[in-house]
């Protein structure tokens, strides 16, 4: 069997911000496929972290598509702004979206690839009616608000699940996975049924940011 690509996507909020237009540079020049940029906003999450500006600009810079998580309450106020500040996905929270198959035809319509991130007590099996209208579920191994934490090992089970449905419905879509994910569990990982890593911490604070992404990637052995 042909062994699959695996995309890493280095989340930025783990990067020294003093030198932001270097680490976009380093990204630009490594084998990462994605940037994951997590956008929050003190009331989803207990954390505030950048926001449209930051994001406008790093796409003057950046050559990976650029990953836009939002960890923000109704993100179908501001979906176009994103798009217009160069999102190319567009994650948003199956939490705070009562709407979530219209919040999704929003983003589909302006252009972005539709990603629905779930926390970590959200069953896999509420997205079983929308998951067609989804190119990527991002599948939060964290509770989201805050880098460089500890892996819950119980994604494992919840990754096979979404596995197990995107493959009986025939789908695309994407199994991302967000937070804590390292050299120790991305074989696991991977071997759960992931298509995507984003890694903040295990990347930016690595000695050589290029060579960690590269061994992420090959931990599909
Ligand atoms: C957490 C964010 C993650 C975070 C990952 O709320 O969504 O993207 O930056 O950071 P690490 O890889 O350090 O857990
Ligand atoms: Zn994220």
């Amino acid at each position: 069997m042909l062994q699959k690509e695996i995309i890493i996507a280095p989340s930025l909020l783990a990067a020294n911000f003093l030198e932001i237009g270097k680490e976009v540079e380093m990204v630009n020049h490594s084998e990462a496929g994605w940037l994951h940029l997590d956008v929050m906003d003190g009331r989803f999450v207990p954390n505030i972290s950048f926001g449209l500006p930051v994001i406008r600009d790093i796409k003057k810079v950046s050559s990976k598509p650029l990953d836009v998580h939002l960890m923000i309450l109704e993100p179908e106020k501001y979906a176009k702004d994103f798009r217009d500040a160069g999102a190319d996905h567009l994650i948003i929270h199956y939490e705070v979206c009562p709407h979530l198959h219209s919040n999704l035809q929003q983003i589909r319509s302006l252009g972005m690839k539709t990603g629905v991130a779930i926390n970590p007590h959200t069953p896999v099996s509420f997205l079983q009616d929308v998951i067609q209208d989804i190119d990527q579920v991002c599948l939060m191994s964290v509770n989201p608000g805050f880098g460089a934490q500890t892996f819950i090992p119980h994604s494992l089970v919840k990754i096979r699940e979404l596995r197990q449905m995107i493959d009986e419905k025939k789908l695309h879509t994407l199994i991302e996975i967000d937070g804590g994910v390292n050299l120790e569990n991305a074989a696991d990982i991977i071997a759960a049924g992931a298509d995507v890593l984003v890694a903040g911490n295990t990347v930016f604070s690595a000695d050589d940011p290029h060579d960690m992404i590269k061994k992420l990637r090959a931990a599909n052995v």
